[in-house]
Parts: structure tokens; C-alpha cells; sequence
């Protein structure tokens, strides 16, 4: 690949800071052909994790689910598709230690496989993302099958996993409509406070878009109730949301817990941090019901 090329040919690196701390080494490159075929389930599952709302746990549900049903045994892929990065760094991998991100995988300048990277956690790897990804508005715009980019992408390593999540940005975009695209299913974590059900009406609209036009199988997951508190609010808007949505609400819902902050701000899921907070028992209870669903 030549952006590959390009960065190989660049001369190494000094591997220590100014500040004299020493950098962490690269992580290892995946070579999927070399690894068996470990899956769980028939079928590999795609969860787009969505909501057009910024700020109400797509990147922290996307994180805490991959790592729970990673940690269960299942093989699973985080892709990031928000130029924040913050899966990217959720998962504690530093800018320094990534050399192609999910933009050259959808401009086509390197594959799913060339970027992928192993995550401390085995069975869980990941597609990450920097603020570069802010480009691709603008360098895909003429291209006729923009939408379809990161579903061909993905094709090839698909059956490497039993799921694969896909963190999605706070729009209803050109990444956040490639991820509709590349997704079986749609996760939407939903926070309980004023206006919540607004952002869902729009997802729901493009969702049918999508369905109509470009991937017939997609369907709505669930919706994840997020940083829950026991407020006469809260509590009302959750109650609002069951009666409206039915089961496909979780029952699981994530509470508000300053661990699950504290544990994305060092870059480690709440999963491995400290598993018996509660936010913690709750993304289990939330991967057990998903999982069920999927399991032979
Ligand atoms: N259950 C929770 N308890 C406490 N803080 C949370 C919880 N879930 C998310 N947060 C915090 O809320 C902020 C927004 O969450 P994030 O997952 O980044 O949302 P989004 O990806 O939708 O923008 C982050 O600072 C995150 O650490
Ligand atoms: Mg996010």
C-alpha cells in the first residue's frame, strides 16, 4: 500500500520524549490470516452505536461492550468512526502508536487489516481513529459509492468476530451513514434528560433512509438507557422511553457512576478497571441480553 510505503520510508523515529519519558513500543501488527477462526456465533454481529446527541455514552457503551463481550470469550472489533478519537484513546492506545487510522481505510489508501491493532485486552482489537478523520467530508464528496466505503472495508474481516462495534460521531453525517451502512444492527444509548426522544426521532428517520435505500437488514438493536440517577427527571423520561419503545429498551440501564468517567479519562474500559462498580455490572447485564440473542 503506498501510504504504507510512504510511512515505512520515513526515518525511525527517536523513541524517547524531550521529557525524557520513554515511549511505549508499537503495538503489534495483526496478521488475521495467521489467527484462527474463533467465533461464538454463526453469523458475525455489526453494531453501529448511535445517537445524534454528543455527550450521551455512544463512545463510553461502544468501549464498555466491546471489552465485556471481549472479556467473555467473544473475538470483537471496535472500529472508530469519530474524529475525536476518544475509543481510540478509551482503549488506551496513544496517538504515537498509530500509523493508519480508519480515514485511509476509507479512502481506500489501505485496508481493515493494514490499521488494525491489538488492544491490551486479547480478543479485542481495534480500527482506531484521529482528528484527521474530520477530512472525509471533503475528500470523499465526489466519490460515487461514498456511502458503501467502510461496509467493503470491513467484508474481508468480518468473520474474524463475533461482533464488531462501530462508534459513531454526534451527526447524522457521511461516518455516521457509512457506519448505518456497514452495520446488522443499531445500538442507541440514551440519556435521560429533556429532548432525548428529539435526537432518536432523527436517528430513526435516517435509520428508515438507510434501510430503504442501502441496507435492507438493518435493524434497531436496542436502546441503552445512559448515566441513569434515581431524579424524579430521570426516572420519568426512563419510564416515558419504556412505554414508548417497548422492549426494545435493555433492560439493563447504566447508572451515572464517576468510576465509569474516571476510567475513560486513564484509558481503560470501567470493564477492566474496576469490575464490580456499578457501571461495570450494568454494561454486563447489557451484554448478556445482547449476546443471548445471538448465541447458537
Ligand atoms: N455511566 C456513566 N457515568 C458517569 N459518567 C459517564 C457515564 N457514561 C459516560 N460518562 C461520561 O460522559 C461523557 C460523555 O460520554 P461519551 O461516552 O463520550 O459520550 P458520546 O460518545 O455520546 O459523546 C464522558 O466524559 C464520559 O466519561
Ligand atoms: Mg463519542
Amino acid at each position: 500500500m503506498g501510504w504504507l510505503r510512504r510511512k515505512q520510508e520515513q526515518p525511525k523515529q527517536e523513541s524517547v520524549q524531550l521529557t525524557g519519558r520513554v515511549r511505549r513500543p508499537k503495538r503489534r501488527k495483526i496478521m488475521l490470516q495467521q489467527r484462527p477462526i474463533e467465533r461464538h456465533l454463526d453469523d458475525p454481529v455489526v453494531i453501529a452505536v448511535a445517537n445524534r446527541k454528543g455527550g450521551v455514552g455512544k463512545t463510553t457503551t461502544s468501549v464498555n461492550m466491546a471489552t465485556t463481550l471481549a472479556r467473555m470469550g467473544h473475538p470483537v472489533l471496535l472500529v472508530d468512526m469519530d474524529s475525536q478519537g476518544h475509543s481510540t484513546s478509551g482503549l488506551g492506545v496513544e496517538r504515537s502508536e498509530i500509523e493508519g487510522t480508519i480515514l485511509d481505510v476509507l479512502l481506500g489508501l489501505g485496508t481493515a487489516e493494514d490499521v488494525l491493532l491489538a488492544s491490551d485486552l486479547p480478543g479485542l482489537d481495534l480500527i482506531p481513529a484521529n482528528v484527521d478523520l474530520s477530512r472525509v467530508n471533503v475528500e470523499l464528496v465526489e466519490h460515487p459509492e461514498r456511502e458503501l466505503q467502510l461496509r467493503s472495508a470491513l467484508a474481508p474481516i468480518k468473520d474474524y468476530y463475533d461482533f464488531i462495534f462501530i462508534d459513531t460521531p454526534p451527526s447524522l453525517g457521511l461516518l455516521t451513514v457509512n457506519s448505518l451502512v456497514a452495520a446488522d444492527r443499531v445500538l442507541i444509548p440514551l440519556q435521560c434528560e429533556y429532548f432525548a426522544l428529539e435526537g432518536i426521532k432523527d436517528l430513526v428517520g435516517i435509520i428508515k433512509v438507510v434501510s430503504d435505500n442501502l441496507n435492507p437488514d438493518l435493524r434497531v438493536e436496542g436502546i441503552l438507557i445512559t448515566m441513569y440517577e434515581r431524579t424524579p427527571l430521570s426516572i420519568e423520561i426512563a419510564d416515558e422511553v419504556r412505554d414508548h419503545f417497548g422492549r426494545t429498551v435493555l433492560r439493563a440501564a447504566v447508572p451515572r457512576d464517576r468510576r465509569v468517567a474516571e476510567a475513560q479519562s486513564m484509558g481503560v474500559p470501567i470493564a477492566t478497571y474496576d469490575m464490580g462498580s456499578n457501571g461495570s455490572q450494568a454494561y454486563i447485564r447489557a451484554a448478556n441480553e445482547l449476546r443471548r440473542k445471538y448465541m447458537r
